[in-house]
């Protein structure tokens, strides 16, 4: 359905479609074809921060400019939707697998997009029960390609809402209430934020700074913006770097049967290495 109220800025298909190529060439990202008020939201702000008077001079400006843009358009595309144990029944999963881990060796997790980090310290909340003592080494390397979330992330301060659902034990072993400017706030306590390293880190890159083995990569809810064959080569790359019996952790809707080869449903949208990958 049209809106009847004229634009503030002219935003042609042509424009769309340009916008379109760049993220996905940029992010991995595919915007469909309904996404245009979507985009025009997201993108007008950039347009009145830049002083671009339509669209298409706009893109101009990304394009030919110093590059600077480029981190604040792809940041202005990202969907960072997360929360707290968001899809609970895999925390109980990731804590079973570390209790049967060897305990004289640390354990390395990746969080492959983490947004603004609930689920990475949801991560570090679970080892830290799981594995009980705190001299467990537990390293979990935390990383997304939006510059913005990741601030967030590494600050570790939620709206006391964001843990209201949380047991209060929880609540009170892992957060401290904030008070003064950061009133109504909840901050990670130092214990969880020394276990996480936060990084800017894009899943389309050739290469990752991430070393094998990991114990567990988590990759909940990104892939659904990836299409098949994009998902295919962040597979390949992620297949290497887990342990013979590492876990795969993917998001509600996503599901990663064309890459058979690689990966074997283990549970809920948990995955193993499938046998090739396993015997490399
Ligand atoms: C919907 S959030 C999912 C957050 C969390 N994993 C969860 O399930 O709650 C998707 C995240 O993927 C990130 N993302 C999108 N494209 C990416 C890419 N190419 N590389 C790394 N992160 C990306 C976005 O910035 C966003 O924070």
């Amino acid at each position: 359905m049209n809106d009847a109220r004229p634009r503030e800025f002219e935003f042609t298909d042509q424009d769309f479609q340009r916008i379109r190529k760049l993220i996905y060439e940029r992010a991995g990202i595919s915007l469909g074809e309904n996404k245009q008020e979507l985009v025009y939201s997201r993108l007008a702000r950039r347009l009145r921060a830049t002083g671009n008077r339509n669209f298409s001079a706009y893109l101009d400006y990304l394009q030919r400019g110093d590059g600077s843009e480029w981190e604040a358009f792809t940041n202005s595309l990202t969907t960072n939707l997360t929360s707290f144990f968001r899809e609970p029944h895999h925390f109980p999963l990731l804590a079973e697998h570390l209790r049967k881990q060897d305990a004289s060796r640390p354990i390395v997790l990746w969080c492959s997009a983490c947004s603004t980090g609930e689920e990475a310290y949801s991560m570090a909340i679970t080892a830290v029960e799981a594995l009980g003592a705190q001299d467990r080494a537990v390293h979990i390397i935390a990383s997304d390609l939006d510059t913005r979330v990741l601030q967030t992330a590494r600050e570790g301060r939620y709206r006391a809402d964001a843990v209201a659902k949380l047991p209060a034990s929880q609540v009170e072993r892992f957060f401290l209430r904030c008070t003064g400017e950061h009133a109504g706030y909840m901050q990670a306590k130092p214990e969880l934020q020394r276990m996480i390293d936060f990084r800017c880190i894009n899943l389309l890159d050739s290469a990752w700074p991430i070393h094998a083995p990991l114990d567990a990569i988590f990759c909940r809810n990104v892939m659904i913006y990836f299409d098949k064959e994009t998902q295919l080569s962040v597979l390949r790359k992620f297949a290497p770097l887990l342990r013979e019996d590492g876990l795969l952790f993917a998001g509600h809707s996503e599901n990663f049967y064309h890459a058979g080869a690689l990966f074997k449903l283990r549970g809920h949208t948990v995955y193993e290495l499938a046998g090739q990958a396993r015997g490399r």
